[in-house]
């Protein structure tokens, strides 16, 4: 079993150094040279793609967070309202579903029950279906109209990693192409949004390769009783991840919120000594957002926060109100989550494994639960 960890601890430490290479392969022959998405797996008529008027994403646990930060893309790409929904909660309500609404689920493993029932109902409401999915041949991609695959490699880690980057990124493929097939986007803007993400695998190496600080400060946090996540736009579902990972391996109670909401609440948590990771966008993102979020940086360090940040590469603003800044290389705002997340995740498997856990078998938890 050594072996097959290619020398890492745990297969979760080797699953999270896979993701360059997951990302490549998820990427990989889906578009021509000029630029042009060929999505030809794609068992869905692209006359009626072009009529769909609505989105609905189902999945549960980090795949729903996949799902959260598709729906910036989408949405900005395309101009279709998108929805995301935990799949277990879809059915009990009484979701708007018409024959111009695609539903699209995301599952590594195929089968998780939870989002199997739901792609069913969407089915019998008359729901164009389409599964983005790490394992070829499972049940929700066969019971599907469509499916698009993840090809980042059997995962086995209970915690998901790689196959969360690489949904995301299939996800984004899909929003290219409807945005194409609909002309939404100019093919030039395609083009060089799917030059960034080819640039994505080199850049999550770098961030990789300059991991030893966060391990360190791992190793620094394995008493810790509660950290928390703050962030905005596509880094509000990256601080719920990071929060999700903590909670999952290293049983530390962990909560992500959205940066805005903090004066709303949860900055009553906030005490002397409370560890808080911020995720900042972007300082060439638009709306003043990064002002905002190094705002509420200045907030929960005037409050005793212990605050650690990811911010890109060259952005000194962080490093005023920072303990300890994180940087990760410079991207569009929209590809950030597939950089940002991964220090969470070295944080996540480096404290577990400082506490002595067994990081690829959560205690509770099942990597792929086949009931409801
Ligand atoms: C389980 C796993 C999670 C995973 C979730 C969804 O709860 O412990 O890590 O995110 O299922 O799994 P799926 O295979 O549908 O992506």
């Amino acid at each position: 079993a050594a072996a097959e960890k290619d020398g890492y601890p745990s297969f979760m430490e080797k699953e999270i150094h896979d993701q360059p290479e997951a990302v490549l392969q998820t990427l990989l022959g889906r578009s021509d040279i000029d630029g042009r998405l060929t999505l030809d797996e794609m068992r869905i008529d692209p006359e009626e793609l072009k009529k769909i008027d609505k989105i609905i994403v189902l999945a549960c646990g980090t795949s729903a967070y996949a799902g959260h930060v598709a729906k910036y893309a989408i949405e900005t790409w395309c101009r279709i309202p998108t929805e995301v929904e935990l799949a277990h909660e879809f059915r009990y309500r009484e979701p708007i579903i018409t024959p111009t609404t695609l539903v699209v689920s995301l599952s590594q493993s195929g089968e998780t029950m939870d989002t199997l029932m739901a792609v069913r109902y969407a089915r019998e409401q008359g729901a164009r279906t389409m599964a983005i999915c790490n394992t070829n041949g499972s049940t929700i991609p066969r019971e599907s109209d469509a499916v698009l695959y993840t090809h980042a490699g059997p995962e086995i880690a209970v915690a998901s990693t790689k196959a969360f980057l690489a949904q995301i990124v299939a996800a984004y493929l899909l929003g290219l192409y409807l945005a194409q097939l609909r002309g939404n986007k100019f093919q030039g803007e395609i083009k060089d949004i799917l030059a960034d993400l080819n640039k994505i695998p080199a850049k999550i190496q770098s961030v990789l390769d300059n991991a030893d600080p966060i391990r360190e400060l791992a190793r620094s946090m394995k008493d810790a009783d509660s950290v928390l996540f703050l962030g905005r736009h596509v880094g509000f579902p990256v601080a719920l991840e990071g929060a999700l990972k903590l909670k999952e391996i290293a049983y530390i109670h962990a909560e992500g919120f959205a940066a805005g909401e903090l004066k709303h609440g949860p900055i009553a948590l906030i005490e002397e000594g409370q560890p808080v990771f911020i995720v900042v966008p972007s300082p060439r993102g638009r709306d003043s957002l990064h002002a905002k979020v190094v705002s509420n940086i200045q907030e929960v360090r005037a409050r005793g926060a212990r605050t650690f940040v990811i911010a890109e590469e060259g952005d000194e603003a962080v490093k005023a109100y920072a303990e300890e800044v994180f940087f990760i290389p410079e991207t569009q705002p929209l590809l950030a989550p597939l950089l940002a997340t991964v220090p969470l995740q070295i944080f996540a498997a480096a404290l577990a494994g400082a506490k002595g856990y067994d990081v690829d078998q959560p205690r509770n938890l099942a990597k792929s639960v086949t009931v409801e």
